[in-house]
């Protein structure tokens, strides 16, 4: 396992991390097993937050670590009354500090190594996080112990651009943003990780496989292709030669599209790459991707000439 610095955190954390969204619940079980494995191959991030599987995904995560203290968790308070893009905000810092204290007793730890503000959508709600409390109910936490570093992940689904970041990032308010980068949505490559570089912020890579299900998504060529089929019929990509060939994705070969989704995220600025799997054998496979130096030029310009244009996430 190589490890890369989470930025002003001066964390080293593991170049893949473990996304804990999903599947704990279906089988608590294998959810364990599969973080123990996690932690056998070196993975020393995890993130989870309050909303998923309604704090269940940090009980199964809590007990998985424990005795495990160096293992490092991220979680999240979301100011939303739900995750759609168009959900209200309903941020207090009263709750903000109750979901914390709830986060810690589910995870049975006494701090939280990284805590964040929970899909943050638009700019106005950004003003308002920062404004209204919240951010300061962040720095308490920090003052307190309770919570080491503090920053906020974005909504990708309605701001494929970045612009919450972009705005959130020079406020140096923030030591960790997490934000999407994939093959098929590259737009922070040149718009907020490079701010993430100047103002030092950490970057937690979320949906390396465009949160894949096994029907769209960066796991397989039929999934792939079907999710440059839905970019196509929203107008984000043209509905001509190569979109619509079968044989798209085949320059990326030796590499199977999931390894390709991971290098080409390891391959970019950004310091750990947090990705869903809920089996061992899934670890074991996605290990194999690290190795560097990624990808190479060739495959890097073909993956931006063919997808570098699309501004919005399709799932
Ligand atoms: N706004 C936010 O803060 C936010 C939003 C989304 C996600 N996140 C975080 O980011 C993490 C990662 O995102 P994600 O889980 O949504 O999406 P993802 O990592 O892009 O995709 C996860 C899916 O990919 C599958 N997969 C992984 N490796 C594979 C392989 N080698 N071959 C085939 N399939 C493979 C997994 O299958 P199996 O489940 O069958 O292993 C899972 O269904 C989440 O778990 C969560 O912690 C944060």
């Amino acid at each position: 396992m190589r490890y890369r610095r989470l930025g002003r955190t001066n964390l080293e954390v593991s170049e893949i991390s473990f996304g804990a969204a999903r599947g704990n619940t279906d089988n608590p079980q294998q959810a364990i097993e599969t973080m123990h494995a996690a932690l056998a191959a070196g993975i020393n991030f995890f993130d989870t937050a309050t909303g998923y599987d309604n704090g269940d995904s940090e009980r199964v995560l809590g007990e998985a670590l424990r005795g495990h203290p160096e293992a490092l968790v991220e979680t999240k308070y979301c100011p939303y009354d739900s995750y759609l893009p168009g959900a209200e905000y309903i941020g207090t810092p009263q709750a903000l500090i109750a979901s914390a204290e709830e986060s810690l007793r589910r995870l049975g730890r006494d701090r939280i190594d990284v805590f964040l503000g929970h899909g943050i959508r638009s700019l106005a709600t950004l003003e308002r996080f920062l404004n209204d409390g919240c951010y300061e109910a962040m720095l308490k936490l920090r003052e307190q112990g309770k919570v080491r570093f503090i920053g906020i992940s974005e909504l990708s689904e309605g701001d494929g651009t970045h612009q919450v970041l972009q705005r959130a990032v020079p406020t140096g308010a923030f030591d960790v943003v997490m934000l999407t980068v994939n093959i098929l949505l590259q737009t922070a490559a040149e718009t907020v990780l490079p701010l993430c570089q100047q103002h030092d912020v950490g970057t937690v890579v979320m949906m390396p496989l465009n949160q894949a299900s096994k029907q769209s998504g960066l796991v397989s060529a039929e999934a792939a292709l079907e999710c440059v089929r839905r970019h196509i019929a929203v107008g984000n990509l043209p509905a001509e030669a190569p979109y619509m060939e079968e044989t798209l994705f085949d320059f990326l070969q030796p590499y199977s599209i999931p390894e390709a989704g991971l290098r080409y995220v390891l391959a970019q600025t950004v310091d750990t790459c947090c990705v869903g799997m809920r089996t061992p054998a899934r670890i074991a496979s996605n290990l194999r991707a690290i190795d560097p130096p990624y990808l190479d030029a060739e495959r890097l310009a073909r993956i931006r000439a063919l997808f570098g244009r699309i501004e919005v996430q399709v799932r």
